[in-house]
C-alpha cells in the first residue's frame, strides 16, 4: 500500500477561520479562487498526460503528482468554504 503524500495529511486541518479586514477578505477570496481554478486545470492536464505514456512507472508518477494537485486544491478549498467566500 503506497504512504499517503504528505499534503493528504496536511489537508485535513481544522477550519481556520479568517482574522483580516473584509477588504482583505475580499483580496484573499479572488486569490484563492483564482489558485484553485489553476489547481483544477493542472489536475486535469496531468489527468490527460496519465492517458499518454505506457510506462507503468510514468502513469504512477504523474497520478501521484496529480494526487497532490487535488490536495493543493482541498486546501484552498476549505479555506474559502471556511470563511464563507466559495460561491
Ligand atoms: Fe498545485
Amino acid at each position: 500500500m503506497p504512504a499517503a503524500s504528505p499534503s493528504a495529511e496536511d489537508s485535513k486541518l481544522a477550519c481556520t477561520p479568517s482574522s483580516v479586514s473584509e477588504e482583505e477578505k475580499k483580496n484573499d477570496a479572488y486569490l484563492c479562487r483564482d489558485a484553485l481554478s489553476m489547481e483544477k486545470h493542472v489536475s486535469g492536464v496531468y489527468n490527460t498526460g496519465i492517458f499518454e505514456f505506457t510506462s507503468p512507472v510514468m502513469r504512477d508518477t504523474l497520478a501521484h503528482i496529480q494526487k497532490e494537485e487535488q490536495n493543493h486544491g482541498e486546501k484552498l478549498y476549505n479555506y474559502l468554504a471556511c470563511n464563507n467566500m466559495y460561491s
